[in-house]
């Protein structure tokens, strides 16, 4: 499974669809309670509820935010989150609909955020149009800005292939989609300084393609 990333096609291809995604994937987490079930451990992890040695009331960036329903739902469960993503019409979206929150363009591979400052950094789908090759770069970014105990999330897309959309949310755009083992990412995980705490892989739900996979990890 090769390939190279596209990021002006990435961008592009995410502010053509950025209305439509936003009302299509509203409430979409509402019908999925293994989901829901992860931010939830990843929320009560970040807070330091579950061993009380957490990175407290630090914030967590959501990265690859999109419309920022995700980062909206980390916020109501008690979690100071901000969100960043490459594509400014996402980031409109986001700022539109919860203009309480924070937004910002930029891209995964150059945070503009400091070393070792995050309580939790959450990729949400946001890494599945990067070829696994590309992955180690991201991941080690991430590392960079959490700080000591700070807790990672990813959510992908579960599998070994590449996929190409060329049509998605009632728009043409031009998509490569990575299906990555669970395995192949907690490996590329842990050569960034990630210790993997816990996972899940569950079947898919609607119109999903294959099994979706789920894993958190902490920075010693
Ligand atoms: C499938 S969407 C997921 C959006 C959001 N996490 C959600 O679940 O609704 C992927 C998002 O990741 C963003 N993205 C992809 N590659 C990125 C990169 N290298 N840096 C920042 N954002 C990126 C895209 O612009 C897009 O908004």
């Amino acid at each position: 499974m090769t390939g190279t990333s596209d990021l002006s096609s990435v961008r592009a291809s995410y502010d053509t669809v950025a209305v439509d995604y936003a009302r299509l994937l509203g409430t979409e987490l509402s019908g999925k309670p293994l989901d829901r079930a992860m931010l939830s451990a990843f929320a009560e992890s970040v807070r330091g509820d579950a061993l009380g040695d957490g990175p407290g009331g630090r914030p967590v960036a959501d990265v690859g935010c999109g419309p920022g329903r995700v980062t909206a739902h980390l916020a109501g469960l008690g979690v100071p989150t901000f969100g960043i993503d490459l594509s400014p019409a996402m980031v409109a979206v986001a700022r539109r609909t919860y203009p309480g929150l924070r937004f910002e363009v930029g891209a995964m591979a150059a945070l503009d955020v400091a070393d070792g400052v995050l309580g939790g950094v959450l990729a949400w789908y946001s890494t599945v149009h990067t070829p696994p090759a590309e992955l180690p770069v991201l991941f080690a970014e991430f590392a960079r800005v959490l700080a000591p105990g700070g807790h990672f999330l990813i959510a992908f897309k579960s599998g070994d292939r590449r996929g190409r959309l060329e049509h998605a949310y009632g728009h043409p755009v031009a998509l490569d989609v990575y299906w990555t083992p669970p395995e192949l990412i907690a490996g590329l995980l842990a050569g960034a300084g990630l210790t993997e705490t816990g996972r899940l892989v569950r079947e898919p739900v609607g119109d999903e393609a294959g099994p979706q996979g789920f894993l958190l990890a902490r920075k010693a």
